[in-house]
């Protein structure tokens, strides 16, 4: 029987992507491979809105915040870091184990951190050399207005860095990396990238190159220096994930042809549509404001068994909750490679879940919602009018 996954990282992976992957291997120090190279590398810069070179790092995402960390910061330094979820709390883990001095910016899960609230911390702690943030936390479905607090720090004179995790925002939000003054930006193969776990990718601006230059902390692996300097010469420094790279090529090559701001578009109609239908139904979303890329539900009464359901009956995968979310909220995806019909079979299955349970609600009206946000003239950018 057909099966559906919905969560937010492994993402469905495109047919045209499966295929390439689904080639003989070729050897990584070829004219063949730095072609592909190249390319993923032009369309990365692309994808970031930036005019700075992506590194490609074999890792997940995890890895490309510690790249991020080991190759900017300096023993003894101060960072800060927003607690608002668990990846989130994850900067502050990563600092912590480098011997980092952290500050702890903790909001309540399921809220973002507000450009004042940052403000009033970096002015507490003025030694502060970085500050991190979760541009969509995962673990609550909350977005964070990375451009509105970079724009803010940078008001006030601030001069150190801004890092983001942009693991589950990249492709999904607008996130305009020069544009914006951001110094890193991090995100992950398995997520809107839509190919599988294996890859982390990183983009650092001029002034976390330069931070880069005294950093102190031990690198060996994940040195981005060594890193840049091979792509310049379109090689690696290790030998790459072939395989996922030439998954990567293909999926790249999708995004580019729709369009970046019409991925962002698509994100943000599909996310309109779910959360239209689920408040319909009668569930309550759990994140405010709320990420293009997951949605967070209010588990409705009877959750356990609803989840059961939705897995062995309906046949669809959404994510739990996680840690002290774990029984208060389900998670579903609509990052990367989904359509309209995605999240009306989401809907279907949701809907059906909800009667099984007992759960008051008019039948087909989360359906019948989803369809007015898609029935909704919108014209993508780009298209003509
Ligand atoms: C926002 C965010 N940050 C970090 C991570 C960690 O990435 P990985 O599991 O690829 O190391 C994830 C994974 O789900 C994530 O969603």
């Amino acid at each position: 029987m057909k099966t559906r996954l919905f969560t937010p990282g492994p993402t469905p992976v495109p047919e045209p992507v499966m295929l390439r992957m689904a080639q003989p291997i070729i050897h990584h120090r070829t004219d063949e491979f730095r072609a592909v190279i190249r390319r993923v590398s032009d369309n990365l810069s692309y994808l970031f809105c930036t005019a700075q070179p992506v590194l490609t790092l074999t890792s997940s995402g995890t890895g490309a915040m510690e790249a991020a960390i080991v190759n900017t910061m300096s023993a003894g330094e101060e960072l800060l870091f927003v607690n608002g979820g668990k990846f989130g709390e994850r900067w502050g883990e990563i600092a912590r184990a480098y011997g980092l001095t952290t500050h702890e910016l903790a909001v309540p899960w399921g809220t973002a951190a507000t450009p004042q609230q940052i403000l009033e911390m970096v002015a507490q702690h003025p030694a502060v050399r970085a500050v991190c943030l979760t541009h969509s936390e995962t673990s609550t479905g909350v977005f964070t207005d990375v451009q509105a607090i970079a724009r803010a720090l940078r008001q006030q004179g601030y001069e150190g860095l801004v890092m983001v995790d942009g693991i589950t925002a990249v492709g999904a939000h607008e996130m305009r990396f020069d544009d914006w003054g951001l110094d890193v930006v991090v995100t992950g193969s398995q997520k809107g990238l839509m190919i599988p776990p294996g890859l982390a990718f990183i983009a650092l601006s001029q002034r976390a190159w330069e931070f880069n230059k005294t950093s102190t902390l031990p690198k060996f692996y994940f040195n981005l220096a060594e890193a840049r300097a091979s792509l310049e010469a379109d090689d690696t420094p290790w030998t790459p994930a072939i395989t996922l790279m030439l998954g990567l090529d293909e999926a790249l090559q999708m995004i580019r042809h729709e369009g970046v701001e019409n991925v962002w578009a698509r994100h943000a109609r599909l996310a309109a549509a779910l959360r239209a239908g689920a408040l319909t139904l009668g569930l309550q979303l759990f994140a405010s404001p709320s990420s293009n890329a997951v949605t967070s539900i209010t588990l409705p009464e009877n959750g356990s068994t609803f989840m059961k359901l939705l897995k062995e009956k309906y046949r669809v995968t959404v994510a739990a909750g996680q840690e002290s979310l774990k029984g208060k909220i389900f998670r579903v995806s609509h990052l990367g490679y989904y359509d309209e019909a995605d999240m009306l079979s989401i809907l279907f299955a949701i809907e059906s879940a909800l009667t099984d349970v007992g759960h008051q609600h008019s039948e087909g009206g989360g359906l019948a919602a989803a369809q007015k946000v898609f029935n909704q003239p919108h014209t993508a950018p780009g298209e003509p009018t």
